[in-house]
């Protein structure tokens, strides 16, 4: 299945197939040079099988986790890419997850004002919702995605047998980014996960999410307005993430806790607390509700006192409301 996306920047093709990790140079379609970035915990078999299809290609591997998503990693790929002299008509391909997709695309964006990248997602979270859309960055100074560029890739390529290897907990994260575009956008996705059987729906779910994305992505390229409907859950996401601190707990079991504190319909509520126990996401969060507040409040969505959120009072539906700061402390009270 191909996807066509469309934006001011360039024009691009997402490719999901399975085996389609094999096809890469025909998907291409380009004799230029590559540069691959991975990182240490992408299995060494999917690392093969695309190296196999580029014997010239040099592989960037730094270590695993988003520890890695700052200005020394960045100055080192950028550095090795100098030191393999890459050409401003070269590629980078990124091989991995959405730390991947990011550090490497950002390092796409500012190599030689700009060179074009290949983004190969490798988790769920990735295949979803990163990696498309063309946002990249790096943390600095513990402020998270404080740095980087809207740069689309040159093509994506989804593979969902690269799934198989990965953990339980990062497939099931990045589930809860897809029960997120079922609820603002899709009913019939978020009942893919009212089903025992969600697992044998992995393409759809995927395609599903891609085209959402995509369909917002392209109306709102630099999120002013509809592109803030993505944010569903993130508002409170974000500040949980942030208190437990980056990577205990994950980016989208955050989210999932984030969607249960600000949905209000008690019916959608039970609906989704039955899809997060089947996916194992957490609901609640022992974070103190202080700091919570002033997180949220701190949030670069934050405007004058009042903060933008996305709200779900029909499944398939969302909108945005504004909140004073009076209603998230009641809510937070309320949890
Ligand atoms: N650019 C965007 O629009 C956007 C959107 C959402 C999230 N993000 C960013 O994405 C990052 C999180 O991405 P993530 O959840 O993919 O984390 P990740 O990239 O850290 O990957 C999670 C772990 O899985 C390992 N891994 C990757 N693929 C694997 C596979 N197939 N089999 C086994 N192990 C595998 C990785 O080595 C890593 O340890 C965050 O930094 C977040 O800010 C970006
Ligand atoms: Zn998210």
């Amino acid at each position: 299945m191909e996807i066509q996306v469309h934006t001011d920047q360039r024009d691009y093709t997402v490719t999901v197939e399975r085996g389609s990790l094999s096809k890469v140079r025909g998907i291409i379609g380009d004799d230029a040079h590559v540069f691959i970035v991975s990182d240490s915990g992408v299995p060494q078999k999917w690392k093969d099988i695309l190296c196999g299809q580029f014997p010239d290609a040099h592989m960037h591997v730094f270590e695993q986790g988003e520890a890695s998503k700052n200005i020394d990693v960045f100055r080192e790929i950028l550095e090795d890419m100098l030191a393999c002299r890459i050409s401003r008509n070269d590629i980078l391909i990124a091989l991995g997850g959405g730390v991947t997709g990011d550090l490497a695309g950002f390092a796409a964006s500012a190599y030689m004002r700009g060179i074009r990248y290949v983004n190969i997602p490798t988790t769920s979270l990735s295949m979803i919702d990163s990696g498309i859309g063309g946002k990249t960055a790096i943390d600095l100074n513990g402020v998270k995605n404080c740095v980087g560029a809207f740069w689309q890739p040159y093509a994506v390529i989804v593979d969902p047998d690269i799934l198989s290897t990965l953990p339980e907990r990062h497939l099931n994260n990045g589930m809860a980014e897809a029960v997120k575009e079922g609820l603002i956008r899709d009913p019939a996705l978020f009942a893919l996960f009212e089903q025992d059987d969600w697992k044998d729906h992995l393409d759809e779910i995927i395609t599903r999410c891609l085209v959402i994305k995509r369909d917002i992505v392209e109306q709102d390229e630099r999120e002013s307005g509809e592109r803030k409907l993505l944010n569903f859950g993130h508002t409170f996401g974000h500040a949980y993430e942030s208190w437990h601190g980056f990577g205990t707990c994950l980016h989208g079991e955050c989210v999932a806790m984030g969607m249960m504190t600000v949905l209000n319909d008690p019916e959608i509520k039970i609906r989704l607390h039955n899809v997060l126990q089947r996916l194992q996401l957490p609901e609640t969060c022992s974070a103190d509700k202080e700091d919570i507040f002033r997180l949220v409040m701190n949030d670069k969505k934050a405007d004058h006192g009042t903060v933008t959120i996305v709200q779900v009072d029909e499944i398939g539906n969302g909108h945005l409301e504004t909140w004073s700061s009076e209603q998230i402390k009641e809510r937070l009270e309320a949890i």
